[in-house]
């Protein structure tokens, strides 16, 4: 059990690396060269001279890197590999749409031109978004739902979609698609609303901050548990068939819902904090977004283990819990 992880060093990929270290898989990583040889989420197996260097390996490319990647795969030869990097932001995709479908898009792309060139190809799961719908015109969405996105970052995840179910159907490869609703938790970066929201109010309770600036807050999404998620990858790729799964909550929450969750509980009124800006409504936000996740319930065993309010809480916890380090 050797699995290949790119996005290692994401909120995903950290999750994922414990889970599949803790089910006594070997796990590579490609990481990215940058100016920091910090990789917050994952130092805790970092520290650990059991797991890093032997059960845990990273490597250096860019996912621009075809020749390398292709000697990664070559020298680890994995048995399973999970796609989960990309420029992950939708809203900066509006600003930077080349490279945005450069990566997501053929970035993926090239990853499965080199594993179709292998003698044995390794099952692939490709994390892919439910921003590949756009604005549906049915609520909820499941895998049939008609892919048409509108955001950059939602067609670049519509291309890499559609060419897995291509190289699935057309070259017999056990390829998958997680279409995934968004999924957060601790680990989220700080550029996602709902760790902006955690953060904040986990600031303005310590006396850190005074206010917090969002755009729209009727905007509603269906939100998990990102541990939920990864688990459910990796349920994808233990079936007898390669599928595409929808992953979702089935639930959906505004952003007022989740500041109500977060500022209470730490003893906030929200209202006395938060601004609107109209600079942060997105071009184009889509309405009706909410996964029906019936066929990862029923073909997987799937269930979300904590609710939005759960995961929140959490969130806000952990985040007073590391301000109390700073200050300390
Ligand atoms: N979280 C969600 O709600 C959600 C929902 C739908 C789909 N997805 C998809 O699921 C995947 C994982 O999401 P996440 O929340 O874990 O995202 P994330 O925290 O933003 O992690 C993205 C990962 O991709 C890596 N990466 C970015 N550009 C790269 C490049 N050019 N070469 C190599 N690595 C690169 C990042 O490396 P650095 O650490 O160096 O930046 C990071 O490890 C993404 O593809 C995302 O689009 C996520």
């Amino acid at each position: 059990m050797i699995a290949l992880i790119t996005g290692i060093t994401g909120q995903d990929g950290s999750y994922l690396t414990e889970l599949l270290l803790s089910k006594g898989y070997t796990v590579h990583g490609i990481v990215r060269r940058s100016s920091s040889l910090e990789r917050i989420r994952l130092s805790r197996l970092y520290e650990d001279p059991r797991i890093y260097g032997s059960r845990l390996q990273l490597h250096y490319a860019d996912l621009t890197d075809t020749t390398t990647i292709r000697r990664i795969v070559a020298k680890v030869q994995p048995t399973e590999f999970y796609h989960l990097a990309g420029q992950s932001h939708v809203g900066l995709s509006f600003e930077i749409p080349e490279s945005t479908c450069e990566l997501t898009a053929m970035g993926t792309l090239r990853i499965m031109e080199i594993l179709r060139d292998l003698p044995q190809p390794p099952r692939f799961l490709h994390a892919s978004s439910r921003e590949i719908f756009g604005t549906p015109t049915v609520s909820p969405q499941d895998e049939s739902t008609a892919v048409n996105p509108n955001s950059p970052y939602g067609c670049a995840k519509a291309f890499a979609t559609q060419m897995v179910r291509i190289y699935r159907d057309s070259h017999g490869l056990f390829f998958c698609n997680a279409i995934c609703y968004n999924h957060e938790s601790p680990r989220r970066g700080e550029n996602f609303v709902t760790r902006k929201i955690s953060l904040a109010a986990a600031r303005i309770c310590a006396g850190l901050q005074r206010s917090l600036t969002l755009g729209d807050l009727a905007a509603r999404r269906d939100w998990g548990y990102a541990a939920d998620f990864v688990d459910a990858m990796w349920r994808i790729l233990q079936q007898s068939r390669a599928d595409d799964y929808v992953l979702a909550t089935g639930r959906s929450h505004s952003i007022q819902d989740l500041l109500q969750i977060a500022f209470s509980h730490v003893g906030l009124d929200w209202r006395e904090h938060v601004n609107v800006d109209e600079k942060f409504l997105r071009p184009a936000d889509p309405r009706g977004l909410l996964g029906n996740p019936a066929k990862a319930r029923q073909v997987l065993g799937w269930y979300p283990s904590i609710s939005l309010e759960d995961l929140l809480r959490m969130m806000v916890d952990e985040d007073c819990r590391s301000l109390q380090g700073v200050k300390s």
